[in-house]
C-alpha cells in the first residue's frame, strides 16, 4: 500500500451509498458472475440489456434521498465485470446509450445531481472486462478455491496468453478511465476486478499517476494491487481496527444489484449497528443498494434510506463531527468522541434496563444526557483508587423507556477536559502500604 495523504473529506464522510445498477437488474440474476460461473449463458445474460430502460431514472431524487439519509458521497457502477458501460463511451459500443433502450448517458446526470446536493462523486469501475475480446488472455483467471472452478467458465479462453491482445486491452482500459475522469471530474474512483493480473501487467504505478493527471485530487480505493489510498473490507465487518483509512462495503440484502425475490434485508437498526461499528473505529460505511432496471429503488430500500435519515438527523452531532471513540474494553458497544475530545457518545443497541457501566474515565463528568430528548441521566463513579489515579467505573442510570430511540439510543457524556483514559492492566496498589 502506497502511503498517501487522503483527501480530508473522505474520513469525515462516514456514510456513502454504493449503487450497483446495470442490465443484471432486469431479471433475478446476480451482477456479472452468473455467466462467468456458467450458471447462465453469456447470451441469456446479455439479453437482459433489452429490458434496461432507465425509464424513471431521476438522479435528482436519488441524490436528495442519499443526502437526507446522511450520506456524504455515493459510488455508482459505471461498468461492472460484464463490460456494459453506463455512459456513452467512445471506446466501445457496449454501453447503455447504444445497446439498451435507456439510450443515453446515465453517469453525467448522476454526477451533476450529487454535486447539487453537496455530495462527493464516486465512480465504480471494473478493471477486468469479461466481454472484451482482448481481456481473457491469462492461463489462470480464477484463483483456486476462490470464485469456483475455472473450467466452468468454458466460453472463455484462459489458456492463451497473448501479449499483443493485452496491450490492446490496456489502451482500451486507459481510454475508458480517461473519459470517466475528464468528463465527470470524479472525486473518487472505486476500482474492482484487479485480481487476475499483476500490478506490473496492469502498470498500476503508471495508472495511478495518469489518474491524478486526469482527475486532480481523485481518491483511489485499494483494488489497485497496492497502489490505492484506502482499504475496502467487503461484507465482513472488521473486528479489529484496520490500519490507515478504510471503508466497509456491505449489501443491505444478499445481492449487490436489484434481485426482486431477495427479501433478506437487514433492518434499519441492524444497519445502524454496522454503521456505528465503522465510525467507532474510524472507518466509513459504504452501504449498497440496487435500483430496478427502470431506475427506481424498491420500497424496502427506500424505507432503509428513510430510516437512516430519521436516525442520522436526530443524532448528527454524535456521528459527523466526531472521530473514533473508546477502545475496546471500556463500554459494551460502539462510541465516538467529539473533535475537542470533551464529549463522548455511546451507542446503545440494547435497551438498558438497569444502570450500565463505562470504565476508565479519569475526567470529571459534567453531564450525562440522552441525545435527542436531552433528558439528563444520573451517574456515579464507584470503586477505583483516587490516590493512584485509577478511576472508578461510571455507572449511568438507564433512560426512561419513553426516551429510548426505536433503533439505537445515543448517550452523551460531557467531560470537564479532553478525555483521559485509564489504560492500565491493573495490579496491586503498593505505594500506600506501610513498610
Ligand atoms: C466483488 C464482486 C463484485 C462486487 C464487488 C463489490 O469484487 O466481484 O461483483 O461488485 O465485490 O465490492
Amino acid at each position: 500500500m502506497v502511503v498517501v495523504m487522503i483527501q480530508p473529506w473522505f474520513q469525515r464522510a462516514k456514510l456513502g451509498i454504493f449503487i450497483h445498477w446495470g442490465i443484471y437488474a432486469v431479471k433475478p440474476t446476480g451482477e456479472s458472475w452468473p455467466f462467468f460461473l456458467g450458471e447462465i449463458s453469456y447470451e441469456d445474460y446479455m439479453a437482459q440489456r433489452h429490458g434496461f430502460t432507465a425509464k424513471h431514472y431521476d438522479p435528482q431524487a436519488w441524490a436528495a434521498l442519499f443526502a437526507k439519509a446522511g450520506a456524504r458521497y455515493a459510488v455508482l457502477t459505471t461498468k461492472h465485470h460484464d463490460g456494459m458501460a453506463l455512459w456513452d463511451t467512445a471506446a466501445s459500443d457496449l454501453n447503455v446509450a447504444k445497446a439498451t433502450p435507456a439510450g443515453r448517458d446515465l453517469i453525467g446526470p448522476y454526477c451533476e445531481a450529487l454535486r447539487q446536493h453537496g455530495l462527493k462523486v464516486g465512480l465504480y469501475f471494473s478493471h477486468l472486462d469479461w466481454s472484451h475480446p482482448d481481456y481473457a488472455t491469462l492461463p489462470k483467471a480464477i484463483p483456486p478455491g476462490d470464485h469456483g472452478d475455472a473450467s466452468k467458465a468454458n466460453s472463455f479462453n484462459f489458456r492463451v496468453h497473448d501479449p499483443a491482445a493485452w496491450e490492446r486491452f490496456l489502451v482500451f482500459h486507459r481510454a475508458q478511465l480517461r473519459e470517466l475522469c475528464e468528463r465527470f471530474h470524479t472525486d473518487l474512483l472505486w476500482f474492482d476486478g484487479d485480481w487476475d493480473r499483476t500490478a506490473e501487467q496492469w502498470r498500476m504505478a503508471e495508472l495511478r499517476d495518469q489518474l491524478h493527471q486526469w482527475a486532480p485530487g481523485v481518491i483511489l480505493n485499494s483494488r489497485m494491487k497496492g497502489h490505492g489510498d484506502y482499504q475496502t473490507p467487503e461484507q465482513g465487518l472488521p473486528t479489529v481496527t484496520p490500519s490507515g483509512p478504510w471503508e466497509f462495503c456491505m449489501t443491505c440484502n444478499d445481492h449487490w444489484g436489484y434481485f426482486d425475490t431477495d427479501k433478506n434485508y437487514k433492518s434499519v437498526r441492524q444497519i445502524l449497528w454496522y454503521f456505528a461499528q465503522c465510525i467507532s473505529k474510524g472507518g466509513n460505511l459504504l452501504l449498497d443498494f440496487g435500483p430496478k432496471a427502470d431506475g427506481t429503488f424498491p420500497e424496502e430500500q427506500i424505507a432503509i434510506l428513510e430510516g437512516l435519515a430519521r436516525w442520522n438527523s436526530k443524532h448528527a452531532e454524535a456521528v459527523f463531527p466526531t472521530g473514533p471513540g473508546l477502545p475496546l474494553g471500556h463500554f459494551d458497544g460502539p462510541s465516538t468522541l467529539s473533535a475537542d475530545h470533551r464529549t463522548l457518545y455511546l451507542f446503545c443497541f440494547y435497551r438498558p434496563e438497569h444502570s450500565f457501566p463505562v470504565s476508565g474515565i479519569r475526567n470529571k463528568i459534567e453531564s450525562v444526557r440522552v441525545l435527542g430528548p436531552g433528558t439528563p441521566l444520573a451517574s456515579r463513579k464507584l470503586g477505583g483508587a483516587a490516590w493512584s489515579n485509577i478511576p472508578g467505573v461510571l455507572w449511568i442510570d438507564a433512560p426512561e423507556p419513553t426516551d429510548l430511540d426505536p433503533d439505537a439510543t445515543v448517550i452523551e457524556i460531557k467531560l470537564d477536559s479532553p478525555l483521559d483514559l485509564f489504560r492500565g492492566e491493573g495490579g496491586a496498589i503498593e505505594h500506600n502500604a506501610t513498610t
